[in-house]
């Protein structure tokens, strides 16, 4: 299938987000209900990690993790598309030494590295064809040393989606309480992930939290170099 059909599907997955994001928060609350056990060991993981340093994470969305990572930084820089999700992120953590940027991860170039790079139900958007390069944006951002985490859903969530057969990659129906569907990608890279790490130059481990989550970390196996060297390739 051709790049405009996987454009088309990620423009869709971006629109999603946008329309879902005054809703997000009571939809994905992962410090709720059966989840909220599952959101204190991956806090607990997480700040093993601390003290941050300088943070960036990607698609921060309405900043369910952004305060975390607030509170163990020195800065956090967080990304995400969705003008609205950044607003009410924004509301949830207004502290000076947070900023917020929208951009598209797919065309967006870092312009300074960062000691903690972190995403959060993130990867599982990411599609196949786009993985590697994703996985090298990741790398030129981080700092010589620098570590990636990552929280994201394991295969068994896919009980609870909706699959939509004949995409450009492996794709979900998802709909609001207003009754409109949108497209959007779902890859469940667990468990191949810390294979596919590896032969990307990572080491890796991945560990699984209850049927639903895993977290992984990560660092270059050898540093891409000393220091920012400039705007990376463009990701597709
Ligand atoms: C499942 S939400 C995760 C939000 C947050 N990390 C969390 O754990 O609650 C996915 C986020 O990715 C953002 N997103 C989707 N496509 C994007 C893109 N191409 N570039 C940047 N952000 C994108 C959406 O706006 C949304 O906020």
């Amino acid at each position: 299938m051709s790049d405009d059909a996987l454009d088309a599907l990620l423009a869709e997955q971006r629109a999603y987000y946008r329309a879902r994001a005054d809703e997000y928060d009571a939809t994905y609350p992962l410090d709720e209900g059966h989840d909220a056990g599952a959101r204190r060991q991956l806090v607990a993981a997480l700040e093993t990690h601390a003290p941050f340093g300088r943070v960036l994470e990607l698609a921060c969305g309405t900043g369910q993790w952004t305060g975390e990572l607030a509170r163990h930084a020195s800065t956090v820089t967080a990304v995400d598309s969705s003008t609205e999700a950044l607003a009410i992120c924004r509301q949830r953590v207004d502290k000076p030494h947070v900023s917020l940027v929208r951009a598209d991860l797919f065309a967006w170039h870092p312009q300074q590295r960062y000691d903690l790079v972190f995403f959060a139900a993130w990867l599982s958007h990411v599609p196949p064809q786009r993985f590697d390069a994703f996985w090298a944006l990741v790398a030129n951002c981080l700092t010589p040393g620098g570590r990636v985490f990552v929280i994201d859903e394991l295969p068994a969530g896919s009980t609870i989606e909706q699959a939509a057969a004949g995409q450009p990659a492996p794709t979900v129906r998802r709909r609001l309480t207003s009754g409109e569907s949108y497209r959007a990608v779902k890859v469940y890279y667990e468990p191949d992930l810390r294979a596919r790490l590896t032969v990307l130059g990572w080491h890796a481990e991945v560990r699984k939290i209850g049927w639903r989550y895993f977290y992984a970390t990560a660092s270059k196996a050898r540093p891409d170099g000393p220091c920012f060297a400039g705007p990376p390739a463009a990701v597709r």
